[in-house]
């Protein structure tokens, strides 16, 4: 068989949470249906998790079988990490990922190395998330064509892609309490250094977020391709600044990407409560709701302030306290007597389906940590935010909301501490006065676009494909 009739086969490996797998499990699905075959692979304990979480009396689940009946060429498996099923890997961050980052990498080469000796009739080609740091490394080994997925916005790639130019204008550390305009970085109009990744702060210095991702970023820069789950009209900028250093695409927001089976695939990593019918007793626009994601931790005084400020509010909302958001082993969250404070108006949730919560006619705002999945889901919405960006690109998140595209308003000013009048007076003006929203409309138009047939996102797909396969064949 000549090399161009060979199966083209990409392996692609998740990056555990679940901001990374909704976009990842997108981009397999839109991959497949370009006819490529993809084996898409979780981590042994990720598995498990969603396994437990939906799929309690089976053993062996196979996540894409739906897609697959439907004609994807798509297979799944599992490959090991650094630890024991039963290890917290949650209440132990900084040592999972220390361990990770020493010792994943000889396990995703033998791992990889193996998928492509089993398989010598196809070329084989990978993608990764970048927030790996092996990939380089192993595509240079087994040569293969390296596809990298960001799945935060296209400013924060861009801020750490010259992570060494902050470096020598002295803002990497960054001083915690000092306030400058940075307007040096290429893409990057203006970015105050209160806005940047937490993990460019002096007092993150030596930490393992910082020195992950300066090591991930020093190998993200080898990368053949990098996708950008954003939108080309929303960071025209940044985007074409970056083509001139990688071949850089723009397809996002992935989570709305078209024609994709992607509710036959499982990746909720909790059971998700259904609110429609509370949602539904309500008038439009008159629901808050509050979510601060898969994976920060907070305090209790953040949840108190929180709670006393939505009694005040006098606002209906949802709040979603994933189990485990104080850290482990803390199990009163909320003041006592605020359940029977809010009976009627307030609905506590511990995991739901987000995006089906935020396109329900009653949410009028989203009190939200500025995830980057949940900025995109909610402005794919039109429902406008309060902002409370707690750490990685959560503060550049904000920026873009609030500073640059107007579709949203800042909980406080100071993010070290909430004071629950303030928090009550915010939520109120927002909601009632409407206030904060004025481009919700015209971003979400803009998103909307972007994922049709003609749209820029889709566009960018499908040139992504054509290079992708051009260099494939040339490589092969
Ligand atoms: C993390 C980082 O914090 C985030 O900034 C980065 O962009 C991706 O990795 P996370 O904190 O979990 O992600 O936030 P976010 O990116 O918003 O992702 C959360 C996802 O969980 C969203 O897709 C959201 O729809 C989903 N979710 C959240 C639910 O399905 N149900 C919920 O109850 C809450």
């Amino acid at each position: 068989m000549g090399e161009r009739q060979r199966k083209v086969h990409g392996i692609m490996v998740c990056l555990p949470f679940q901001g990374h797998l909704n976009p990842f499990v997108s981009l397999a699905l839109k991959l497949a249906s370009k006819g490529f075959a993809i084996t898409f692979v979780h981590l042994e304990f990720l598995y498990r998790k969603l396994r437990d979480a939906h799929h309690a009396n089976e053993t062996d689940v196979d996540f894409f079988s739906g897609a697959r009946e439907l004609g994807l060429d798509i297979r799944f498996t599992t490959m090991a990490d650094c630890f024991p099923l039963e290890f917290d890997r949650d209440a132990n961050f900084p040592e999972y990922w220390e361990t990770m980052a020493r010792d994943f990498p000889a396990l995703a080469d033998e791992f990889v190395g193996n998928v492509v000796s089993s398989e010598p009739d196809m070329i084989h080609f990978l993608v990764t998330d970048t927030i790996h740091n092996w990939p380089a490394a192993v595509a240079r080994k087994y040569n293969l064509v390296n596809v990298s997925l960001w799945t935060q916005p296209a400013l924060v790639y861009c801020l750490a892609y010259h992570w060494d130019l902050l470096e020598q204008n002295g803002h990497f550390p960054c001083k915690d309490d000092v306030e400058e305009e940075i307007k040096y970085v290429p893409g990057v109009e203006s970015i105050n250094t209160k806005d940047l990744m937490h993990y460019l702060k002096e007092s993150q210095f030596g930490s393992v977020p910082t020195r992950m991702m300066r090591l991930v970023f020093e190998q993200a820069k080898t990368a053949d391709f990098v996708l950008q789950n954003t939108v080309e009209e929303l960071e025209p900028q940044t985007l074409s600044a970056l083509h001139k250093y990688l071949p850089n695409y723009a397809i996002g927001p992935l989570n709305f990407s078209k024609n994709l089976p992607t509710n036959t695939v499982t990746k909720s990593l909790w059971s998700e409560s259904d609110c429609t019918d509370w949602l539904e007793s309500k008038p439009p626009a008159s629901v808050l709701y509050v979510s601060f994601g898969s994976f920060l931790h907070t305090n209790k005084q953040v949840l108190e302030e929180l709670a006393y400020g939505l009694v005040l509010s006098e606002v209906d909302f949802v709040w979603v306290i994933r189990r485990g958001i104080l850290g482990h082993g803390e199990t009163s969250l909320l003041p006592t007597g605020f359940q029977d404070a809010v009976r009627e108006r307030g609905l506590i949730l511990a995991w739901c389906d987000q995006i089906k919560v935020l396109s329900n006619p009653a949410v009028g705002g989203f009190l939200t940590h500025c995830g980057w999945n949940s900025t995109l889901e909610s402005m794919w919405s039109g429902v406008p935010m309060i902002c409370y960006p707690f750490e990685h690109d959560q503060p550049c998140n904000r920026k873009l909301v609030v500073d640059d595209w107007e579709n949203g308003v800042n909980l406080c000013e100071d993010y070290g501490s909430l004071d629950r009048e303030q928090v009550a007076h915010k939520i109120k003006s927002f909601m009632n006065e409407g206030v904060s929203g004025k481009n919700a409309g015209r971003v979400r138009q803009v998103m909307q676009n972007a994922v049709e047939i003609d749209g820029s996102s889709e566009r960018n797909f499908d040139r992504f494909v054509k290079d992708l396969e051009a260099k494939i064949h040339a490589q092969n």
